[in-house]
């Protein structure tokens, strides 16, 4: 009977020490789910996307400028809205050189949406930072003509911000260092040609491409390298220089990125190799000839980059303002 209560003591002395272990209190598994905040917050899609609907209205660059941020966000640290959070030394992570070229109008876009969401009384200060920028960079993407999706939600917002962790792709990467940086990730080459689609619209300053121009490299279709050398006779003259990164359709969520690639008019290296490299030249074609194709991977790949490094209440809170740790 003693030794029967003394396995029934251990027993339970070691359940309760393996739920400290495995799930502190508050904490929940990462289990990211679309109907997350239905309880919690069920006008929540509705007032982020009304939020996203007038910036877009103020402003073109919100839509490429919020796409752009998430991207930035996920790749480091995870999908946390680390890059949010601005530190009075300068030592975040938007102040990394890969990072400080990052436009104001996609910071303002979540700060408008997250300002939404805490209006509503249902909804104050329980919803992530995390969250409303993944809603805010669907809506901006299917608010431009590109794919709808739902979007898995339950991410904590990260506490730590760090210049010093900013690791990213750099526009003169070849297809093996892109791949190599997306598969740290787990991500598939199929998965990094979709999310370079993002670069359907948007634009960059002429300093990533200069050295494209000057002596023009051979891959870039010569119109297009002469209309390249008018809009970006030197940066050094002109930092506010920029161009499309889709001349074709600047503003439009579509396919065209990849047919620009299939003619020679990619911006970067990095988006011209796609096609360039016989290996993920198929993948170029497709998309370029399959809307659906491309739309249908690019809501995957997405989906999977929203899963990066996704914080609990343990690593994570829900921060008040997304520019400061709560
Ligand atoms: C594949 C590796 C990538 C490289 C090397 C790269 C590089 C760049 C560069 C150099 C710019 C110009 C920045 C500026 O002038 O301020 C840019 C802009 C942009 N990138 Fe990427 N990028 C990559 C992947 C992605 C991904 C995966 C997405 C999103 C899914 C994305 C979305 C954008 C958008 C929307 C812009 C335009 C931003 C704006 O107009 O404000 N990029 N990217």
């Amino acid at each position: 009977m003693i030794r029967m209560e003394k396995r029934l003591q251990l027993f339970l002395l070691s359940f309760t020490l393996s739920l400290l272990v495995s799930s502190p209190p508050g904490a929940a598994a990462v289990q990211l789910d679309p109907n997350y905040y239905a309880n919690i917050c069920p006008n929540l899609e509705n007032l982020v996307r009304g939020a996203v609907v007038k910036m877009m209205s103020q402003t073109p660059v919100a839509a490429p400028a919020t796409l752009r941020l998430f991207f930035h966000d996920c790749f480091v640290m995870g999908c946390d809205a680390s890059i949010m959070i601005m530190s009075s030394d300068g030592s975040d992570e938007w102040h990394n050189p890969a990072d400080f070229s990052l436009k104001a109008e996609g910071f303002e876009t979540v700060l408008a949406a997250k300002a939404a969401v805490d209006g509503d009384l249902q909804c104050t200060n329980k919803v992530s930072c995390a969250d409303i920028l993944a809603l805010a960079t669907r809506d901006v993407v299917s608010l431009s003509g590109g794919p709808t999706w739902p979007v898995e939600l339950g991410r904590y917002d990260g506490k730590v911000s760090l210049g010093s962790d900013v690791v990213l792709p750099s526009p003169d990467f070849n297809l093996d260092q892109l791949n190599g940086m997306f598969g740290s990730f787990g991500l598939t080459q199929t998965d990094m040609i979709a999310l370079s689609g993002g670069h359907t619209i948007g634009a960059s300053s002429c300093m990533f491409f200069y050295n494209r121009l000057y002596p023009g490299d051979p891959t870039v279709s010569p119109g297009f390298l002469l209309q390249l050398q008018q809009s970006c006779p030197n940066p050094l003259l002109d930092p506010n220089a920029f161009a499309f990164l889709d001349a074709a359709t600047p503003l439009q969520f579509d396919n065209a990125y990849f047919r620009n690639l299939q003619q020679g008019m990619g911006l970067l290296n990095s988006d011209q190799v796609l096609f360039n490299d016989p290996r993920s030249q198929g993948t170029v074609n497709l998309f370029a000839s399959n809307q659906s194709a491309f739309f249908s991977a690019f809501v995957d790949a997405m989906t999977r980059l929203g899963r990066l490094g996704t914080k609990t209440a343990v690593d994570g809170e829900i921060r008040r303002d997304c520019r400061f740790v709560n």
